[in-house]
């Protein structure tokens, strides 16, 4: 059975899991839901209202788990809909903010690269429009791509040169990446701008750790092993996949109706959403197991 009470993370695709990793050490032995809506990738080139019909599946499913908190891993989500999230879930949620700020305090020459949805937000503009206020001698560009996400959810492994025919023609001294997918590219677009690259993961990892001390100090921890859900919302939200690691060895399964393995100190992992397969397996060869 899969535990309640844990952690939710979700994105369009891969490209939560590279937040996923960045609060591996934050997450305190709750279970995780990873829920990646890959069949419906890339969100950024999709109208809000698709895009909200995707994301309130997915959040209703982190309800029905009593999810303790969930973290948008997905900047085109948070730029969109997160304060609507906000307002329509009792749990608390976090969101990614490109680190237009951490930047700004390095290069003179900043370019920010986004999905084509971030991009256009007024999120993004006001977020831009502060760091310029602090910081009025930056200059700050921002390209929203229609092609990059879908790159990375291919499995992209060329040569940092084929990223010319994705990225615009600039000379940035730093590159803040606005969409999680591109944390997979940070080397490569780094090595190709000859720019220092940041993303907002760590700072996703800091505020996690903080909504969780916070929670943890305001009650009891509970014990989550009898606490399972109805078989009508373990069907609803498959198909899920189980990873667990044994002392070294590593337990992989693959339930049709779900599975629920405990381990001591030992944080469970659930693969769930339309992409649920194609993740896990990305998740096994960029960090192994
Ligand atoms: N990884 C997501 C983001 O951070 C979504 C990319 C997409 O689906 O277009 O924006």
């Amino acid at each position: 059975m899969m535990r309640k009470g844990g952690i939710g993370f979700f994105d369009s695709g891969v490209g939560g899991l590279s937040v996923l990793r960045a609060c591996k050490d934050v997450l305190c032995g709750y279970p995780v839901y990873y829920y990646g809506d890959n069949a419906n990738a890339p969100y950024g080139n999709r109208p809000i209202y698709e895009v909200r019909a995707y994301v309130r599946e997915a959040f209703d499913f982190f309800a029905r788990m009593d999810a303790l908190a969930v973290v948008i891993a997905c900047n085109t989500v948070t730029a969109l809909l997160i304060d609507e999230l906000r307002a329509a879930y009792a749990f608390p949620i976090v969101g990614v903010e490109p680190a237009v700020f951490p930047a700004a305090k390095v290069g003179k020459r900043l370019l920010v690269v986004a999905t084509k949805a971030t991009a256009s937000s007024l999120r993004l503009k006001n977020l831009v429009n502060r760091v310029q206020i602090t910081y009025p001698n930056v200059e700050i560009k921002v390209f929203g791509s229609e092609k990059l996400a879908e790159l990375v959810e291919g499995g992209f492994d060329g040569a940092p040169s084929e990223l010319s025919r994705y990225l615009p023609t600039e000379n940035p001294e730093c590159v803040v990446l606005g969409c999680t997918h591109y944390s997979f590219l940070s080397e490569k677009i780094g090595e190709y701008y000859g720019a220092k690259v940041f993303d907002g993961n760590e700072a996703v990892a800091k505020r996690l750790a903080n909504v969780l001390s916070l929670r943890q100090e305001s009650r009891q921890k509970k014990d989550f092993s009898s606490d399972y859900p109805p078989m009508g919302c373990l069907l609803r939200s498959l198909p899920f996949f189980v990873r667990t690691s044994k002392a070294k060895k590593t337990v992989f399964r693959l339930k049709k109706y779900g599975v629920c393995v405990k381990v001591k100190n030992a944080t469970t992992l659930y693969f769930v959403g339309s992409g649920a397969l194609k993740n896990i397996q990305f998740y096994k060869r960029m960090f192994g197991f």
